[in-house]
């Protein structure tokens, strides 16, 4: 198995809403684009480039780089409000310009232009000319929020939009940072769409996982050394979080972004484990080679080495800077977010401890990183943006229930101006797909709900 599908299951991104989700080895992500389900007979718009600053926060700084943005305009009328979709850790996916419940459902009833900004480090929006650890200190989501922040103005100024409303919108890491525009530059965002936000950082996430039993090798492509607690470690992590994701993402309709293997479901994966006769042995196997065949992929990889190796490569060139290598740090200086085994109530064994994720950033990124020092960052992240306390008006957190990401999202009203939807049986950002014919009646109604509170923020 490839690099980037073994860190998708080991990190769960809570992200991707806005980019695949699954990356392929060595392969262009395009090469893989299906035609997008539901299609919105329009091909979407041509990419942009914005002139950014490096560093925000340095004044003395004047180095810049050119970051990615597609503008869709077919909706929008003057007096119309702007519509910002947030891009994430991922590469900006263009056919989010002409799909989705943004685009599709609500800006032709607001005329509304809709903007989309590619995070810096992603995808084509590159800020330095490596990944070294000296590059990365410049990945950071208070960058992040300033890119966004220099972006709407400049794009008001230039397209004479003074007097427009903007709307941010986002899923899942971006869901975060949707709601942190808001809270920190309210003069600039007036009111946001948050989806499937992990909106608490934290070290240790210890979420629910709900399969049970797991044993050992699965088409391995070289024999695991069961003495070296790292790559059992690996394997654990890897088999766990594969079904974790097919849960996170269950039926969620994102196969117009060229996602892959959007057929199988809670509902095949728990067909497989409860065949009458099979050990779970038998199950965890025949998941796994499900799994390897609808991406594709021969064998099963899990050496810590070579996964350390493969995210310590610093070039733009190199398959983990498809975002593996970013994102990976963004958990190491910012969230944590490790999804461990040491819930002793979850059925994975003890094999993927918090000392796991925390010396991987050690052995990735260097000696400084050690679980004190995330700690704190994550510390820090919570006092900068608020954790569930987050103060903000005009923000709606939107979760699906088995979504395991909705463990750490806002799932009650925050205030009377900041309402809570969670939404039964839906999965990560379900409310963000296009319209699909067998979408749950609480997801369409969720939607709506979405829209009255536009309206609502817009008249
Ligand atoms: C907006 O940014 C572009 C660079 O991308 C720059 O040329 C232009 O002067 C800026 N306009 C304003 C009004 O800031
Ligand atoms: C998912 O769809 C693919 C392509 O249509 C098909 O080959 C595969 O058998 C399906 N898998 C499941 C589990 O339904
Ligand atoms: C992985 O690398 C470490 C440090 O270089 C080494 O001690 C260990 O033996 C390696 N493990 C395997 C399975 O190659
Ligand atoms: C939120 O505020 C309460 C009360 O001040 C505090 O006990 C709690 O730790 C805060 N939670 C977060 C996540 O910041």
């Amino acid at each position: 198995m490839d690099l980037m599908l073994r860190l998708v299951y080991l990190l769960l991104l809570p992200g991707f809403c806005i980019s695949l989700p699954f990356f392929l080895h060595g392969r262009p992500k395009g090469g893989f684009l299906g035609l997008p389900v539901g299609s919105a007979n329009r091909s979407p718009p041509p990419e942009k480039w914005f002139t950014q600053k490096l560093d925000h926060f340095t004044s003395s700084d004047h180095r810049t780089w050119s970051q990615r943005f597609f503008i869709n305009d077919e909706h929008y009328k003057p007096g119309g409000p702007v519509f910002l979709m947030i891009g994430g850790e991922g590469a900006a996916n263009p056919e989010w310009m002409v799909q989705g419940q943004w685009v599709q459902n609500y800006a032709p009833q607001f005329n509304a232009l809709c903007v989309m900004l590619e995070h810096r480090f992603y995808g084509k929006s590159h800020p330095t000319k490596d990944l070294k650890v000296e590059s990365l200190r410049y990945l950071s989501s208070e960058q992040a929020l300033a890119d966004l922040a220099a972006f709407r103005v400049n794009i008001s100024e230039s397209r004479g939009l003074a007097d427009a409303k903007w709307i941010a919108f986002g899923g899942s890491y971006p869901g975060a940072l949707s709601a942190w525009f808001r809270y920190k530059y309210p003069h600039l965002v007036y009111a946001s769409v948050s989806s499937s936000a992990p909106m608490l950082a934290q070290l240790n996430f210890k979420g629910p996982k709900k399969v049970a039993g797991l044993e050992k090798y699965f088409r391995l492509c070289e024999p695991i050394d069961a003495s070296d607690a790292k790559d059992v470690s690996n394997l654990h992590d890897t088999i766990a979080q594969s079904i974790a994701g097919v849960i996170q993402y269950n039926r969620d309709n994102r196969a117009f972004e060229g996602a892959v293997g959007t057929n199988i479901t809670i509902e095949t994966i728990c067909s497989i484990m409860t065949t009458k006769g099979s050990k779970p042995f038998e199950s965890y196997a025949k998941v796994n080679s499900l799994l390897l065949d609808t991406y594709k992929e021969k064998c099963l990889d899990v050496s810590y080495n070579k996964t350390v190796q493969e995210l310590r490569e610093e070039s733009w060139k190199s398959e983990a800077s498809e975002g593996g290598r970013q994102w990976t740090y963004q958990t190491c200086t910012e969230f944590g977010f490790y999804q461990t085994s040491d819930l002793t109530t979850q059925p994975f064994g003890q094999h993927f401890p918090l000392k796991f994720s925390t010396e991987q950033c050690a052995d990735v990124y260097g000696t400084e990183f050690t679980q004190t020092s995330i700690q704190s960052a994550v510390d820090w992240t919570n006092s900068e943006y608020g954790g569930y306390n987050i103060t903000v008006t005009r923000v709606v957190f939107v979760n699906g229930d088995i979504d395991p990401w909705h463990a750490l999202g806002i799932t009650r009203d925050l205030n009377a101006h900041s309402p809570a939807i969670l939404i039964k049986g839906t999965a990560h950002c379900a409310n963000m797909y296009p319209d699909a014919p067998n979408d749950l009646p609480q997801l369409i109604r969720a939607r709506e709900s979405v829209k009255k509170l536009l309206t609502l923020w817009l008249s």
